[in-house]
């Protein structure tokens, strides 16, 4: 080595160790925007900028091959097991509301009710899961969804629901939900539906235990007769969420 080089930052080999891997890819991959945001950085790669680092190569327009294949025509059920990160959580839930002799809806909206966290964004994690599902599911179930973010911080005690402890570890004593989760829950408590999303939090597991014993093929029938599948596949139909779907499947797409 070179007396006058620098000994490399972590950050310079993490980016060296990128740019290798993307000379091997035949296409180039490259992050959106909101990728870039959550490494703290605002902005991405231009087309010319990426065309004059990796010359003679095209754009990425199709599937990821670091990611897992999908089928041609992707289920619910095929998200769950090459899209989210986990889906013990999500079982562990359901899995209690099942127990419990819950109506499906209910059961439902429990398998369903953090897909926002494990397979797309954690942020308003109960909107975006909300707004994946809505077109395939009854409204009852994607209302539940999407109020959940805001009821899990109000206590309960006519079903036995306390502020999680989880909570006070993740956010310290102080925390305080914002405003407009505030105004949510007071929407939210004057509902007809308020006891379905309330149910996602009686059986949210607070615990996430990794050895619990959860089976996603308890569901398969529950998710048949309470999710529109698309004949064409989730994320090749023309919902107004099929897009999110497609983005989930083809997340580096140049466009
Ligand atoms: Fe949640
Ligand atoms: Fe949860």
């Amino acid at each position: 080595m070179n007396v006058n080089q620098q000994p490399k930052t972590l950050s310079e080999r993490a980016d060296e160790l990128e740019h290798q891997m993307e000379e091997e890819l035949e296409r180039i991959v490259t992050k959106s925007l909101l990728f870039n945001l959550a490494d703290g950085k605002v902005g991405y790669d231009s087309s010319a900028a990426l065309q004059a680092k990796y010359p003679g190569k095209y754009m990425l327009m199709g599937d990821d091959p670091r990611l897992p294949k999908m089928p041609a025509k992707p289920t619910l059920l095929d998200y769950f097991h090459y899209r989210f990160a986990s889906m013990n959580h999500l079982l562990q839930s359901a899995t209690h509301a099942l127990k419990a002799g819950l109506p499906e809806k209910v059961i439902l909206a429990c398998l369903l009710h953090d897909i926002g966290v494990c397979g797309f964004i954690r942020a308003d994690h109960g909107y975006w899961g909300a707004q994946m599902i809505e077109p395939y599911v009854d409204e009852e179930v994607s209302w539940a969804v999407r109020m959940h973010q805001a009821l899990r911080f109000f206590p309960d005690e006519s079903v036995g629901y306390k502020y999680p402890d989880m909570y006070v570890k993740n956010f310290g004593p102080d925390y305080q939900p914002e405003p407009y989760i505030v105004e949510e829950y007071k929407r939210a408590r004057e509902h007809k539906w308020y006891m379905t999303a309330r149910q996602i939090c009686v059986n949210d597991i607070y615990s996430f235990d990794p050895n619990a014993k959860v089976d996603i093929n308890d569901f398969v029938d529950i998710v048949g007769r309470n999710f529109r599948q698309p004949k064409e596949g989730l994320g090749w139909d023309s919902s107004p969420s099929a897009h999110m779907w497609r983005t989930l499947m083809r997340p580096t797409r140049f466009l």
